[in-house]
Parts: structure tokens; sequence; C-alpha cells
């Protein structure tokens, strides 16, 4: 890790702003399990996602040492987040101590609704790293895109695992994996092998069945992994899924995405019904929408399939090509399973990207 301590200049500007907007993600091969310093127990994949994302605008000034914090959520104080974003910040010190010298006022939107039980940790952490970023950017010039990315992505990592996915556009490895090249446990790339056209620009329809608070954090999730007596065979499951979504990608093999993408989801959701304390996170809406999916499929032959995070909600994945025959099914048969219809149509995504009017 010894490559992302900052050893530049320490003098930085007096004062100033920047902003970035970072997308959220979604995991076709899932993280779950992690150990040290946020390293995760086996490589991970995720489309990175458009509509849902997060801006964020950060201003800095000078303030002699104590790194005070104050967050604005759409504008309104929103002092629930300080802990989290105080506990961000300190792990990123070691690896920007000219940090300590700064107090920091954050404002931040989402594109989606907060409390639509879509995590916003992902898109949030990378939004806030890439803002760090620019701020070393202002003591040390000199970054390369691709250092500026790369150390972007080690820091979201220190504020949630999947963040790390959210700075890169297309598809994002996270996790060392043998024969990947450039994979890293500390942070994330562009996937590097050959993609097919069809998963450029892929659909992900996400249904929200559920609003409510999430029924099990990550910390404690990732933690049910710890000890859990499949937890060796579910790993090395992950490294194979990897290993078999490789040819997949490639040719554009609709059919073995569709039986990759949905044992992903179910397996995530099998490791915590048989963890202890156990978790059933699906709701009844969750499995209705799951079995229409897979009749609709079966009947209409289009390769729609789903995906899980660890919630109610569900992503409906498909090929662009398929839009018009699977949108108009969504709406008719799985809307009545959300929560007052509730939808967000995304796709996916380029990545983060630095917004004008930072006033820096
Ligand atoms: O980034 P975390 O610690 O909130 O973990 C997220 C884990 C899943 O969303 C369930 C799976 C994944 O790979 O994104």
């Amino acid at each position: 890790m010894k490559e992302f301590v900052y050893q530049g200049p320490d003098t930085g500007p007096e004062q100033g702003a920047v902003h970035w907007e970072a997308p959220s993600n979604i995991a076709l091969v899932k993280y779950w399990g992690k150990h040290g310093n946020q390293l995760p127990m086996n490589p991970s994949l995720s489309f990175t996602l458009d509509a849902c994302h997060t801006r964020t605008r950060l201003e800095f000034f000078q303030s002699g040492g104590s790194m005070p914090v104050e967050v604005l959520l759409d504008g309104q104080p929103a002092p629930s987040f300080e802990p989290k974003i105080r506990q961000f910040l300190e792990r990123a010190l070691p690896f920007q101590p000219f940090l300590k010298g700064y107090g920091f006022r954050v404002h931040t939107h989402n594109s989606f609704p907060h409390s639509s039980g879509i995590a916003s940790s992902a898109s949030g952490m990378a939004a806030l790293a890439l803002c760090l970023m620019d701020l070393e950017r202002l003591f040390a010039p000199g970054l390369s895109a691709g250092q500026f990315r790369r150390k972007a992505s080690f820091l979201a990592r220190l504020g949630s695992g999947s963040a790390a996915r959210s700075v890169d556009g297309g598809l994002v490895l996270w996790g060392t994996h043998p024969g990947l090249e450039g994979s890293s446990d500390a942070y994330g790339v562009p996937y590097p092998e050959k993609v097919h056209p069809v998963f450029q620009d892929y659909h992900d329809t996400i249904l929200l069945v559920d609003k409510g608070e999430k029924a099990v954090s990550s910390t404690v999730g990732h933690g049910l992994m710890d000890g859990h007596p499949f937890a060796g065979a579910r790993f090395e499951q992950a490294r194979q899924n990897l290993d078999r979504l490789g040819p997949v990608l490639a040719a554009g093999d609709l059919d073995g995405f569709v039986d990759l993408v949905e044992s992903e989801a179910l397996t995530l959701h099998a490791m915590m019904l048989s963890s202890s304390p156990s978790f059933i996170l699906m709701k009844p809406g969750t499995l209705a929408i799951l079995e229409k999916l897979r009749a609709f499929r079966k009947t209409s032959g289009h390769p729609v399939c789903f995906t899980l995070d660890a919630g109610a909600n569900v992503h409906v994945l498909y090929p662009a090509a398929s839009r018009e025959a699977v949108y108009p099914f969504i709406q008719e048969a799985l809307l009545e399973h959300c929560h007052q219809g509730h939808h967000i149509c995304d796709r996916v995504g380029r990545g983060a990207r630095r917004l004008a009017g930072a006033g820096s």
C-alpha cells in the first residue's frame, strides 16, 4: 500500500472546493466477506450504473489540525452522516496526511431517493474519495489520470468495499485474480478482458420492493462469513464464476450470463439464510418478481435475468435490444410488487466525472 502514501509538497491551498459525481454499481459476481483493512475474501465484478449516482461538493478550509466536518444532504444539515464521513477521513489520513490541516463542508446529493433501500455508500464514498484526490492534485499536480483513478478507488474502498468499483465505467473488477491483468485487492480496475458490445449498454431496471432500512448492515453482513460453514466453498465458487464469466462476456453469451448472474444473486442470499444469526432478506414481493420473471423468460425467449443486493429490491438486467418487450412486461406484471410502483430505469454507465462549478 506504500505507493498510495502521499509524499509530495506539504503546502496546499488555503481554501477551495471540488465537485464530483460518482455512480452506483451492481455486482454480477458478489463481494461478501472481508478481512484486514477492507480487503475482499474473493474478487467481484460489477456493472457501473448511470442514473443512480451521488454528487458531492467538498469545501475545504485550513483549520489548524482538528478536521472539523459538516455534512449537508440536499442543502439540509445531516449530522447523522457525520460519524461515517469522519471515520472515512480518519482512514484516508495515513495516505493523505495533508488532510489534517483542513476542515470540511460536504454537500451531497443522491439522484435516487434516500429512503429507496438502494445503498448510497458506494457512490457516496467514491464521490468523496474523488474529491479528496482533487484536493491532493492541488498539492501535487503531477498525478497521471491512471494514478488519480486508482488511488481514488483505493480510498473509496476504505469507506465501503463496493465503492472501489464506483470510479471507472462499464464492467469493473475488484480483487486479485490469477490471469486477470492488473487486478488488485486494493482497488478496482476496468475489467481487462474482451467484452462483447451487447454488455456496453445493458439495462438495469431497479424494482424498489422495500424502501425500509437495511435489515442487515454491511459490517454485520460481511462478519457473518467469518466462521460460516460454507464460506470456503463460496469464496472458491466466486473465483470459478469469474473464470466462467470470461468467455460469456467475450462471446455475448446471454444464456450463460443469465445462469451465472442469477446463481450469484441467490448464493448471496443463501449465505445469509444459512448464517448464524440467519437473515431472510427477500420479501414476498421479491419472490413473486423472481418467479414471474423466470416464467416470462421461458415463454418470451428474452434473455432477461435478475440480480439482488443484500436486501429485498430486484435489479432486472436485459440487453437494450429486449427493452421493447421487457419494459412493458415490468410495468404490467412486476410494478404491483414494488412500494407504490417505485422503480428506477438505469443502464450501464461510463463512470465518475468531475463537475464544473466547484468554485475553487
Ligand atoms: O460495500 P459493502 O461493504 O456495503 O458491501 C456490499 C456487498 C454487496 O452489495 C451485497 C455485494 C457487492 O459486491 O456489491
